[in-house]
């Protein structure tokens, strides 16, 4: 793809699905990569296939909940490049449960990595990404921060604050006149393991979620979302929707506005149910 030759990008959660994806195709387009995971062996795959393209790679094990490794790794790398052209905020993680019955630290687990991960990135690299002259952040939030359903309260709420965090941020930088453009990424069902990762409150079976997400909720490959990303990076858009349902689905939120709730809410309930009381 054209228009990434020659910048350096950070990915974050490239070990696996939608982060690999688009470390590998950036790395195809000419761009040289900071790939990191907490999946060691993921994470391995992707530099595999980086060094087999010829792109330039620099790989670490990195927490993104991890604050303080995340600011000393931003260092790290603008150290190693000379510069930082881009940070996509990928990594995360899914859980199912009902508010009335999960644990507290279930809901803090998805803020942690979804959300504070996300500002964990963003704030370490903005300087970077300012000093560059040509710097981009781009944030993965989800169809899920555009909607809610029933048993996805803690990811809603992640990716609902990613959302408004990511708009934040790209008013703050045209009205500083910094040269820092910004992307919130909203994708559909994607196949790729996080469901497969995802964990659940007590009583519901994670892996049977799983396959109830794989056959009937994924349908874009993560090949073809990384590319719909790196176009809307390329045309700089404030909001890229990945997938027809993400169109489908947005659509039909902005028709109804709060309406949504009582479509989505049974729709929801059959294919995910409630745990445990
Ligand atoms: N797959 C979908 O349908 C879908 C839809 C909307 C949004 N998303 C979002 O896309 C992003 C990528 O997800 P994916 O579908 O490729 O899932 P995935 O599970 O295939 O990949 C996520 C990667 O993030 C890594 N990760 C998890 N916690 C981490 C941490 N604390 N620090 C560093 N890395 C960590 C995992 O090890 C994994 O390699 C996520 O933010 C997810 O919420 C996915």
């Amino acid at each position: 793809m054209q228009g990434f030759a020659g910048k350096i990008a950070v990915v974050t959660g490239a070990g696996s699905g939608i982060g690999q994806a688009l470390a590998v195709e950036l790395g195809r387009s000419g761009a040289g990569l900071a790939i990191s995971d907490v999946n060691t062996e993921g994470l391995a795959q992707t530099e595999e296939q980086l060094k087999a393209i010829g792109a330039p790679v620099k790989t670490d094990r990195l927490d993104v909940t991890e604050r303080e490794a995340f600011l000393a790794y931003a260092d790290a790398i603008n150290e190693h490049f000379g510069k930082v052209n881009q940070i996509y905020n990928n990594a995360g993680i899914a859980f199912t449960g009902d508010i009335e019955v999960s644990q507290f630290k279930d809901i803090e687990r998805v803020m942690d990595v979804d959300f504070w991960g996300v500002v964990n990135g963003t704030k370490a690299f903005l300087p970077h990404l300012i000093a560059s002259g040509d710097g981009h952040v781009i944030n993965i939030s989800s169809v899920f921060g555009l909607f809610s359903v029933p048993g996805q309260a803690a990811y809603n709420a992640a990716k609902f604050a990613v959302r408004g965090f990511t708009e934040a941020l790209r008013q703050e930088m045209w009205v500083a006149g910094h040269p820092v453009k910004v992307t919130t990424v909203h994708p559909g069902g994607i196949k790729t393991a996080i469901a497969r990762n995802a964990t659940a409150v007590e009583g519901l079976d994670a892996a049977e979620l799983a396959k109830v997400f794989d056959k009937k909720m994924a349908s874009t490959t993560p090949e073809k979302a990384a590319q719909v990303i790196l176009e809307g990076v390329r045309k700089n858009k404030a909001r890229v929707l990945v997938g027809t349902d993400a169109k489908v689905l947005d659509a039909v939120v902005r028709l109804t506005g709060p309406g949504y709730q009582r479509l989505f809410g049974p729709i929801t309930r059959r294919l995910v149910p409630r745990g445990k009381p």
